[in-house]
This record gives structure tokens, C-alpha cells and sequence, in this order.
């Protein structure tokens, strides 16, 4: 027994475990290879045969067989590497016979090859046609196969898992007369699917990756709204609670309640409008407080600019709620509380921590993106003003998308406060087209000259009555 069969047996057992890999894989390539035909329509109705192979249409009866399609041809990909790899090392094996008898493979080493090349990729191969989701025929409708929408583009379990709808328990419609939550996810994530897939990879209920910046950028490239991520959230380590209200609307907020890793300057000082490295070009003087607190209470040197007392005593006592579009640190939303009106402000941190600002003078931050349907049901706000973010780079028809949501959200006889719209002198035309096309009463408009070639439009604007 023993020391003189030891490196025969070994072989044979390799061998016997080869053969069973092999074996294994025969088995899945066989399933993969029958899904592919499921998927390629072998098993549906004969004109979807026919419409497979001479239409051109990749996307019917609910289901994207080009990301069906891709997954399946992933798996085969992977297999047909493992097979490869496995043959050619039983070949070699075979070749060297002789030496493989007076060689030593420890069983180490033994062991991390079939963990390394076989077991992993074996593993992950199993997962990917696992994650596979074949279209299922929905009873309810008619015998039509339904897939989950984009379910097959994504190979990240977490976006998956988001995406999937999810049934009500008890089987009956939910309160909101569906009989699944749908969650959604913008278009534009399949363009940006490496991104995504980088960003939602994180073990469920762990800390999150200090990365807000790239949900950024995918929301602002259209991923938006983001799959909603099961990690916690970092806070600042020596987050100190908030100033008293009656103090934080005008006083600069404690640097230490922000998490500065993912900007330029390391706290609120150098954010000043000085500092060249700042890391930020828009509204610049926004995070001195000297130079906010002149804003909308004492005349500017435009002379077409409007003050908040003015506006207000258009519609005494009227106006109670708005939204602020643009960029700003929330001075707006701030002098409009001290005349009790609760404006919501938008921001997104560009560069500087413009949500975190807002948020620590007790406003309301609301982190939306331009391309984003306002959150607000039709005819609410009494106020939208606007101001540092929309002007003459923004493409006319993307300004109309906009300006038909603000139109849906402004009551009748609420206002839109155009404040320093600028653009070229020879574009003028295009944008009061744009801003007179809703017929709104003018309590204000006027047009002074920024630069040579530039123009300062300012306008009071109310909406009409509607039936
Ligand atoms: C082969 O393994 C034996 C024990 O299993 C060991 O004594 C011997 O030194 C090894 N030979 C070589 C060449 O590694
Ligand atoms: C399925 O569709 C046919 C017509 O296409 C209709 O007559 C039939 O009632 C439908 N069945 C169900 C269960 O909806
Ligand atoms: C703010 O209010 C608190 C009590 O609510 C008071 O103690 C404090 O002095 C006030 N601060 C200022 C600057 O008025
Ligand atoms: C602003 O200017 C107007 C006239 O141009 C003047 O009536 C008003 O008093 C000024 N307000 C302030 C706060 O200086
Ligand atoms: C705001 O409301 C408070 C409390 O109701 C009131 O004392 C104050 O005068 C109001 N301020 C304005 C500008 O209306």
C-alpha cells in the first residue's frame, strides 16, 4: 500500500476528476445551448420563428433577446474557455506521463488547480446562466411572454434583484391597485452599464463605498433615478449637531458635518470665491456669507433686478411655498423663510458640497437632476424662481421640457421669477419665445446688457387661469 502507487493513484484520481468536470460541463453547455435556442424562438409560435430569421426586430413580445442573447453567449464563452483549458491540461498531462510519475505535484498545488481553474470558473459560469431569466407566459395576458425590462442586461445580483418587481405577499393588488412594485431605473443605465455595475457591487447591509460622486455622474448622464442601494451610507466622523435655527440660516455650518473626500477643498473657508483651487465655477461668492446676505433684500448694481419684498407684496400673503431652480447655497430658501415661505432649493454638488450646505442652514435641499420630472403634482407651488443655472448654453427644446414641468407644477396665479437669465444678444429672441409661449401675465420684464454681445433678461411671470 501506499509510497510506491502514490503518484499513479494521484493521477488517476485527476484524471477521474477531469472526466467528471468534463462531464459536468457537457451537461451545462447542453442546458445553455437549449436556452439559446428558447431564446433564439425555437420553442415559440411559428411565425416568431419566422420573424427571427428573416425581421430584423431584437426586441418582441416583451423580450430583449439581444441581452438574452448576450448573457447565454457569455456563458458559452466561459465554458468553452474551462473546456479548452481542461483538455489542453490533460493533454499535456498525457505527453508527459513519465515525468509526471517521478514529479511531485503536491497536493497543494493540486488542490489550488482545480480551485483556481476549474472550481471558479466552473462557479461563475453556473451563476451567469443561473442569472439567466427566461421569459415567462403571463397568464393574465393572453399567453404573451413577458420579461422583466432590461433584467438580462445586467449581471451585478443587486441591480437585478432591484429591478425585479416585487409581488405583493399576500397575492392580492396593494394599496396602490398594482399587484407588484415596480422599481425603476433611467434608459440611459444600459449606456453606462460598466459604471453601474461598478457602483451597485457591494455586500447588502455593509458600509458603502465613499462614491456619492459616481452616483452623481451616472444620474447626470441619465441613470437616474439610481437603483437604490442596500449599504449604509458614510457620515462625516465628527458629524456635531446642527446649529439652532435662529442662528444656522445665516451663519457658515460646521465644516466637520461635511464628508469632504470627494472634493477639492477640505472645508468651508477655502470654498471661498478667492481661492482659485475652489474646485467649483458655478456661484462662486455662495459659500461667503457677507456677499449672500445682500442678495434679494438690497438693490444690486443691475438695475433690472427684482427684491424679495417687491415680488412678495405682488400677492400679499399668497405666496406660502416654492422651488429655487438652480445652483445656489440656499440664501433664497433663507430670506425666504424669515417672510414664512418654504422654498424648496435644488442642488447638485458640483464640486462643492452644495447639498450639505442647504441642508446645514435648516433648508431644504432637493437633489434632482435638469433631465428629472419635478417631484410635485400639478398646479401646487405658488413660487418658482430661477436663477445661476439655465442660461444660454441650455439647448432650446431641453428649456421647453422644463419650462412645460414648471408650468405643470405652478398653481394658477402662482409666479415664475425669471432672475438673471443671460444669453447672447442674438439668441434673445429664441428664449422670450420660449418664456412669453405660456401667455403668462407680465408683472416684469426687462432686458439690460451684460457684455458687448450678452443680455440680462429679468422677468416676473404670472400664470393664468386655467380650465
Ligand atoms: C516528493 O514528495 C516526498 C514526500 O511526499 C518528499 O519527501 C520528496 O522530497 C519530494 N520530492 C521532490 C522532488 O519534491
Ligand atoms: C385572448 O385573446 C383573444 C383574442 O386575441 C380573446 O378572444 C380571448 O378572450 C383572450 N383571452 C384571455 C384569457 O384574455
Ligand atoms: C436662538 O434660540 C435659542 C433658544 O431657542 C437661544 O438660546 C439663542 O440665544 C438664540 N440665538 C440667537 C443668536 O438669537
Ligand atoms: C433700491 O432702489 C430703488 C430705486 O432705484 C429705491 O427706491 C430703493 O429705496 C432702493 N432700496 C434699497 C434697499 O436701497
Ligand atoms: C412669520 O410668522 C411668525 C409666527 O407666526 C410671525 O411672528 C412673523 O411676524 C411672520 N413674519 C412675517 C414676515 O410675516
Amino acid at each position: 500500500m501506499g509510497k510506491s502507487c502514490f503518484p499513479k493513484c494521484r493521477l488517476g484520481r485527476i484524471m477521474g476528476w477531469l472526466q467528471i468536470v468534463l462531464g459536468g460541463l457537457v451537461i451545462i453547455i447542453s442546458i445553455s445551448s437549449l436556452s439559446r435556442f428558447y431564446s433564439a424562438g425555437f420553442f415559440l409560435r411559428d411565425e416568431d420563428i419566422c420573424r427571427h430569421f428573416y425581421g430584423s426586430k431584437l426586441v418582441y413580445e416583451g423580450i430583449d433577446v439581444v441581452a438574452l442573447t448576450a448573457r447565454v453567449e457569455e456563458v458559452l464563452n466561459k465554458m468553452e474557455t474551462l473546456q479548452d483549458k481542461l483538455e489542453s491540461t490533460v493533454q499535456r498531462m498525457e505527453k508527459n506521463k513519465e515525468a509526471l510519475h517521478k514529479s511531485n505535484i503536491s497536493k497543494l498545488e493540486y488542490k489550488k488547480f482545480l480551485e483556481d481553474e476549474v472550481i471558479r470558473p466552473l462557479y461563475s459560469a453556473h451563476i451567469a446562466i443561473r442569472q439567466i431569466r427566461l421569459p415567462r407566459i403571463d397568464k393574465n395576458e393572453n399567453a404573451t411572454l413577458k420579461e422583466d425590462p432590461l433584467i438580462n442586461t445586467f449581471v451585478v445580483e443587486e441591480i437585478r434583484k432591484y429591478i425585479t418587481p416585487k409581488e405583493n405577499r399576500v397575492g392580492k393588488i396593494n394599496i396602490y391597485g398594482t399587484d407588484k412594485i415596480y422599481s425603476t431605473i433611467g434608459h440611459a443605465c444600459v449606456l453606462m452599464k460598466k459604471e453601474l455595475e461598478e457602483y451597485m457591487d457591494y455586500d447588502v447591509g455593509s458600509y458603502c463605498k465613499d462614491d456619492w460622486n459616481s452616483g452623481q455622474k451616472l444620474m447626470i448622464h441619465g441613470c437616474d433615478p439610481l437603483p437604490r442601494r442596500r449599504c449604509l451610507t458614510r457620515a462625516s466622523k465628527l458629524y456635531l449637531k446642527p446649529y439652532p435655527i435662529n442662528e444656522s440660516l445665516w451663519r457658515m455650518p460646521e465644516g466637520r458635518n461635511v464628508r469632504w473626500s470627494n472634493y477639492q477643498c477640505r472645508n468651508f473657508e477655502c470654498l471661498s470665491s478667492k481661492n482659485p483651487k475652489r474646485g467649483y465655477s458655478k456661484c462662486t461668492g455662495c459659500f461667503e456669507m457677507e456677499k449672500e446676505k445682500l442678495k434679494w433684500v438690497s438693490n444690486t448694481s443691475l438695475p433690472i433686478d427684482l427684491l424679495i419684498k417687491d415680488v412678495l407684496s405682488i400677492k400679499p400673503g399668497e405666496i406660502r411655498i416654492g422651488l429655487d431652480f438652480g445652483v445656489g447655497t440656499g440664501t433664497f430658501a433663507a430670506r425666504m423663510r424669515e417672510q414664512n415661505v418654504t422654498i424648496v432649493s435644488t442642488a447638485l454638488n458640483l464640486g462643492a458640497p452644495f447639498n450639505e450646505m442647504i441642508a446645514l442652514r435648516g433648508l431644504i435641499p432637493l437633489y434632482v437632476t435638469l433631465n428629472q420630472r419635478l417631484p410635485f403634482f400639478d398646479n401646487t407651488m405658488d413660487l418658482i424662481h430661477t436663477t445661476g443655472f439655465m442660461d444660454g448654453w441650455i439647448d432650446l427644446q431641453l428649456l421647453d421640457f422644463i419650462l412645460f414641468d414648471w408650468d405643470r407644477i405652478l398653481r394658477p396665479g402662482g409666479l415664475l421669477w425669471i432672475d438673471q437669465f443671460f444669453c447672447k444678444r442674438k439668441d434673445l429672441d429664441d428664449y422670450m419665445y420660449m418664456f412669453l409661449q405660456f401667455r403668462y401675465r407680465k408683472h416684469r420684464w426687462a432686458i439690460a446688457p451684460k457684455s458687448k454681445d450678452e443680455v440680462f433678461l429679468s422677468a416676473l411671470l404670472e400664470k393664468p387661469p386655467r380650465s
